[in-house]
């Protein structure tokens, strides 16, 4: 890890995902963290620089994913997940957060984490403490008693409850709040049972409409965005209803939500590179039989659903639910997004700018523009040719600081 104030990027292709193309021969400059310049070498600003020659890469601006639990290892799924501390769930967050980064992954949204870790996790990166990617965080997230966000494992008389569910208006309201309060950037709900829960259905609604439309008007009220879980169609109809800025996993969408997705501008972040984990290692990591029941059901389903939504011209999030699968394999998910319709570089946009957009941050983030923060990554072969290149990244920058470079010895 080297940190300097003037870094000069020369004989670089990069992809600029605003254009949507690879342009080729550019130099770029860093000072203190920020892109001051992009274009021609020949163009590029004269003084001493620390030069780095980035020759037969292809540099793009570092990758995002909208869906990861950084607190969690894939491991631990099932009864094994009782035994996972906060304190412990904190340290688990230091070494994915950096696992993530170093895949090149410089930006996350955390969706659901236990006594705010993944607040402190942010802050500890933030203050330079531990490295990892910038983080939105959502803190506990809401969901109804006995919900996919509720903890149902253990009988009646040990009185278990996860920190986020709430019943009714006004709890959930109090809920928003408290996140708020605690430092939380994004409200994230469970809107459907889930895979993972016990005994949940994936097309049951949790909450209703007007607890829905609660927890929507209070977050924005707050300036934060509010992202549901919700893999049935009902409780995605429902959610997009209320208003809600993503919907997550969407395994079940109908035709006409995604349309009406499509009007209100919300985007999609469907984690469809997961099914692969679960299916083959989740026996393994102690996921239930009724759960692993549940994605031989919904796995495929929501390939197709998110073939059409890519072919209707929905906004698609990058999201894998990273933590479900080992963290620092996310980039495994690109190659599924080209399998099931997208092109490479809409994969690559949707990770990129399209996060940005989402998260809210495109201002600093999400593509390789002069006074953005300098975050960026490289492979060594064109990941436009072949986006599974992205699952080996050569070079990653976050704020100017280079944290991995086989690139240029
Ligand atoms: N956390 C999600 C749930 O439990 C994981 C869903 C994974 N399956 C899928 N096909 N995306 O519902």
């Amino acid at each position: 890890q080297e940190t300097t104030s003037k870094t000069l990027l020369i004989n670089a292709d990069l992809i600029d995902v605003v254009k949507g193309k690879l342009v080729k021969n550019q130099a770029i400059a860093i000072e203190n963290g920020k892109i001051t310049f992009v274009g021609n070498a020949s163009k590029a600003p004269d003084g001493d620089w620390e030069t780095l020659d980035m020759a037969g890469a292809t540099l793009l601006p570092g990758l995002s994913d909208s869906h990861v639990h950084l607190t969690s290892n894939a491991s631990d799924h099932g009864y094994r997940r009782l035994t996972i501390s906060t304190p412990r769930a904190a340290i688990n967050g230091v070494a994915n957060a950096k696992k993530t980064l170093l895949a090149g992954f410089t930006s996350v949204r955390n969706l659901g984490a236990p006594g705010y870790a993944d607040i402190a996790l942010k802050d500890s990166i933030e203050d330079g403490i531990v490295i990892g990617p910038r983080i939105i965080a959502s803190g506990p997230s809401l969901g109804i008693t006995g919900g996919h966000c509720d903890s149902n494992l253990l009988p009646f008389e040990y009185q278990n409850k996860a920190e986020g569910v709430a019943d009714g208006p006004w709890a959930v309201r109090a809920k928003v709040r408290q996140n708020n309060k605690y430092g939380a950037e994004v409200i994230k709900f469970c809107g459907t049972g889930g895979v993972l829960s016990k005994g949940t259905k994936l097309g049951a609604q949790q909450f209703t409409f007007e607890e829905m439309a609660a927890i929507v008007d209070e977050a924005h009220l707050l300036g934060l965005k509010v992202a549901v879980h919700a893999h049935g169609s009902d409780g995605i109809a429902t959610a997009l209803k209320a208003g809600v800025d993503s919907v997550e996993h969407a395994s079940m969408i109908t035709d006409e939500d995604i349309q009406v997705a499509i009007e209100q501008g919300t985007y999609l972040s469907m984690d469809i590179y997961v099914s692969d984990f679960i299916l083959s290692e989740g026996e393994a990591a102690g996921i239930l039989e009724e759960s692993l029941e549940k994605e031989r059901k919904v796995g495929r389903l929501q390939r197709e659903r998110f073939q059409a939504a890519v072919k209707a011209g929905a906004k698609m999030a990058f999201g894998t639910d990273g933590g479900v699968y080992s963290h620092g394999l996310n980039a495994r998910q690109f190659a599924k997004m080209v399998e099931w319709g997208m092109t490479p570089m809409q994969a690559i946009q949707a990770s990129t700018i399209g996060n940005a957009t989402l998260f809210g941050t495109e201002t600093n983030t999400g593509s390789i523009e002069v006074g953005k923060f300098a975050d960026i990554v490289a492979v060594s072969a064109n990941p436009l040719t072949d986006v599974s290149e992205l699952e080996d990244i050569d070079f990653v920058m976050k704020d100017g600081v280079v944290y991995k470079n086989t690139i240029t010895q």
